[in-house]
């Protein structure tokens, strides 16, 4: 008899929170014979129902990468086209999403954007705002390194002003500067797409974050990868650096 995957709804121990590397758009369309900017299509229509099937089981933050600091080292035509098909998907799911009771947010340096995309993202941040549902971040510009560097900033000028003192630095305190820090830390991170890297995503956030690595290229990855990881993650145990032990008779 086949083993019948169990359904998300049926999985005790769901992470929190849900960091995902959309890798294997342009692989995706490559086999397929069509141009790069198709997988990014297809691409959007698989996230689309991660976002769902997310929201269904209830967890709480997905957060995606959809374009980092080094993708603008990408052919220019490549880049406008990501960017067209960010400002289009945006207008046509953002109803949907909306419905869904979905809060969006977007994270990174959003300045070299081109100024009606980086309205079209705050206006969809501030239309959402007071949704109750599944929080859903997308990484766009955004880098780790960035992320801690701006976090450093920040911090050198509360000490400039006088308003932190060097003595006050912990990892809490710079933990406030990075990007998330309202939300539960990133608990499962799944990469898709074969390759076995963090590639500059949430640096900082990843520390204890389990890593799950799918060789499915993203336009393929539904609703049975999806179950699979959380299967996955609630097998494992979560230490943080203690002992099975201790875990056992906490
Ligand atoms: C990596 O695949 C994917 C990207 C750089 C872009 C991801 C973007 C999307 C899935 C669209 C998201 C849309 C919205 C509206 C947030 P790749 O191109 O590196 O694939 P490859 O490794 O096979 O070349």
């Amino acid at each position: 008899m086949v083993k019948k995957r169990a359904a998300s709804s049926e999985i005790d121990n769901l992470p929190k929170h849900v960091a995902i590397i959309m890798d294997g758009n342009g692989r995706w369309a490559k086999k397929r014979g069509l141009p790069r900017i198709a997988g990014h299509r297809a691409g959007v229509g698989a996230l689309q129902e991660i976002v769902n099937l997310s929201a269904k089981a209830g967890i709480e933050v997905l957060t995606v990468y959809a374009f980092s600091s080094e993708n603008w080292k990408r052919p220019r035509t490549e880049i406008s086209m990501l960017m067209e098909l960010f400002a289009s998907s945006l207008r046509q799911r953002f109803k949907g999403l909306h419905d869904n009771n979905v809060r969006l947010r977007f994270m990174g340096d959003l300045s070299l954007f081109p100024e009606k995309l980086r309205t079209s993202m705050k206006d969809a941040e501030n239309l959402t705002t007071n949704n109750t549902g599944l929080k859903l971040v997308v990484a766009v510009n955004y880098g780790g390194r960035w992320d801690i560097t701006n976090a450093f900033i920040q911090l050198c000028n509360k000490i400039k002003d006088k308003e932190v003192r060097i003595e006050d630095i912990n990892e809490a305190l710079i933990g406030e500067y990075v990007c998330l820090s309202d939300l539960p830390e990133p608990a499962l991170f799944i990469r898709t797409g074969g390759e076995m890297r963090i590639s500059n995503y949430l640096l900082w956030q990843l520390a204890y974050t389990e890593l799950y690595f799918d060789d499915c290229l993203w336009p393929d990855f539904g609703a049975a990868n999806l179950e699979k990881a959380f299967e996955w993650y609630a097998g494992r145990e979560r230490r943080f650096g203690r002992t099975s032990e201790q875990i056992e008779h906490a």
